[in-house]
């Protein structure tokens, strides 16, 4: 029985968008989910959010956007994850320890194997049963994350921080995604982001509806 699947990917990967497609289909198809992501999944978390993904004058230093990051799940896991898992509701989880893995670990240069055990203090030991990663070059990603940003910005967002990072940045997190999946197979499902969204969607829907209805 799955009870919480996550999407990852780099910024313009399409997997917000795809997320919210399958909460679609699974709410018609009449199961009982939650959609929620991080950073950002409580109170406290949409305040770390502003904090860590808008640009700001001050750089904030590698180790406090960890520490940014890590508190937000904590919350996350006790307020949100725990209780909806626990109530047997099927949890959708916008990016996770994964994210934290590849950014911070891959992208920043931050010991793996810290970051494993900070992962593990914030989530409790939670991980998600399944795991999409959608993945496609980053000179495809990053117009289409600007684009995004361009269309929030008119209407007074600033999340721009991390699409400001350089190119290198975006490949080091792309090849870190990318071995996280392919050291567990069992749980990561590798897609391409580049065909049309519909048709993403579509093997999302495949996977996630056999993966229900196993026992
Ligand atoms: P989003 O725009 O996909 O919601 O993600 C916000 C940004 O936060 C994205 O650039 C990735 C970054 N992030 C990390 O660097 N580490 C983390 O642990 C998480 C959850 C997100």
């Amino acid at each position: 029985m799955i009870r919480m699947i996550s999407f990852e990917g780099g910024d313009g990967s399409g997997k917000t968008t795809q997320i919210n497609l399958l909460a679609k289909h699974l709410t018609t198809q009449g199961n009982n989910c939650l959609l929620t992501r991080e950073p950002g999944g409580t109170t406290l978390g949409k305040l770390i959010r502003r904090v860590v993904v808008e640009s700001t004058e001050e750089k904030i230093e590698y180790h406090s956007e960890l520490f940014l990051y890590l508190a937000d799940r904590a919350q996350h896991v006790c307020k949100v994850i725990q209780p909806t898992i626990q109530s047997d509701r099927l949890l959708l989880c916008d990016r996770f320890t994964d994210s934290t893995l590849a950014y911070q670990g891959y992208g920043r240069g931050v010991d793996l194997a810290l970051l494993r055990r900070m992962n593990q203090l914030a989530s409790g030991g939670i991980e998600p049963d399944l795991t999409f990663l959608l993945t496609c070059p980053v000179e495809v990603a990053l117009p289409r994350a600007i684009q995004r940003i361009d269309r929030q910005k008119s209407g007074g967002s600033r999340e721009d921080r991390f699409e400001s990072e350089d190119l290198e940045f975006h490949e080091r997190v792309r090849k870190g995604f990318l071995e996280l999946a392919q050291a567990e197979p069992g749980r990561f499902v590798i897609l391409d982001a580049s065909p049309p969204i519909l048709e993403i969607h579509e093997e999302i829907k495949k996977i996630v509806d056999q993966k229900l209805r196993e026992p």
